[in-house]
């Protein structure tokens, strides 16, 4: 081995340290085979500092294997793995990363406070009493601290597998299904959380079936398909298909023809939607309708819409995979 100088490490020190932080995830090539099937396929993805993140998918997905994967609680067949630029299986990694499994069960015999001093403890961090305390509010179990978990509702069992999640103040946060056993009231908490985190600048994985909430809180969407990335991107790339929805009276072959040269058009009775391209030209919506209204149609109702990530998540399921981009 050849001797290093000692300006040349400084000068190495130096690099390292005006990198820019390391993604909260990185993975790539991720594959895991159990017997025959395939769980997942080459997946590969990165999550950024304060950037929440909702991985989607049919049930067997792959979606509860990629996490595990992450969290090297399962081992790839191939692929590599970094959680907040550190391979995984470094505990010092895995301290600061907080996660919700997707089927868990508490010591029954613990109370509430009691579960979140134990996990506490197993990460290696000190958290204050109160802040343990404040930790369960924020769930809303702030009343339910010293009772046992054995007489937790599944609700009240999720909400304190957050508190769990979060306890240790995480850099990362992986939830596997959060809010699959929340009331309404504790899904919008939820929601709340997770912006509070992010203006934190912690990083959320969030795995989840309700699309509406991914919707609301996710920057960007990984979705998963037979174990592989079926599509990818920010929300604004996902749905950039906008659409005008017309309710029209008087329609004739003229004005459909008309209609149809502001974009493809469906129809459905008396209702029309027109998609319209991703960054549509100012006038065309009221040139359209000056233009309806100047070939006689009576115009009821003109709305602008853009794909919901619900309809786009099923339109993207439907493809055949050989025709996807
Ligand atoms: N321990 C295991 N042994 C055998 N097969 C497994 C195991 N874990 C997962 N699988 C298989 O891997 C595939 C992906 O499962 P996974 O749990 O990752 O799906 P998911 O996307 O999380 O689904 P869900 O939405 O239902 O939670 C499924 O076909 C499943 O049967
Ligand atoms: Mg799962």
């Amino acid at each position: 081995m050849g001797l290093v100088t000692s300006p040349a490490l400084d000068a190495a020190a130096q690099l390292v340290a005006d990198l820019p932080p390391a993604s909260a995830v990185w993975c790539s090539g991720l594959r895991k085979r159990y017997r025959k099937r395939t769980a997942v396929d080459g997946v590969s993805f990165a999550v950024g500092r304060g950037e929440v993140l909702g991985l989607l998918g049919p049930n067997g997905a792959g979606k509860t294997t990629v996490i595990k994967m992450l969290l090297g609680l399962v081992r790839p067949d191939a692929g590599e793995v970094l959680l907040l630029g550190k391979p995984s299986a470094e505990p010092a990694s895995r301290a600061r990363v907080g996660y919700l499994p997707e089927l868990f069960r508490y010591q029954p015999w613990l109370t509430a406070a009691e579960v979140l001093k134990l996990h506490v403890r197993l990460a290696g961090a000190q958290v204050a009493p109160t802040e343990r305390q404040e930790c369960l509010a924020t769930v809303g179990l702030a009343d339910r601290a010293g009772d046992r978990v054995g007489g937790f509702s599944k609700g009240m069992q999720q909400r304190l597998g957050l508190a769990v999640a979060l306890v240790a103040r995480p850099e990362l946060v992986i939830l596997d299904e959060p809010t699959s056993a929340l009331d309404p009231l504790g899904r919008a908490d939820v929601r709340d959380l997770l912006l509070a985190l992010k203006a934190r600048d912690v990083a959320v994985l969030l795995n989840s079936h309700l699309i509406g909430e991914v919707e609301r809180v996710c920057d960007r969407v990984v979705i998963l398909d037979k174990g592989r990335v079926a599509a990818a991107g920010t929300l604004p790339e996902l749905l950039g298909r906008r659409e005008v929805r017309l309710r029209l009276d008087g329609v004739t072959a003229a004005v459909e023809t008309r209609l149809g040269a502001a974009g493809p058009l469906t129809r459905d009775g008396d209702e029309f939607v027109v998609t319209l391209p991703v960054e549509p030209d100012p006038d065309t919506v009221p040139d359209l309708v000056a233009d309806l209204v100047s070939l006689g149609v009576r115009v009821h109702a003109v709305e602008p819409a853009r794909v919901s990530l619900e309809e786009r998540l099923l339109d993207i399921l439907r493809t055949p995979h050989e025709e996807r981009g």
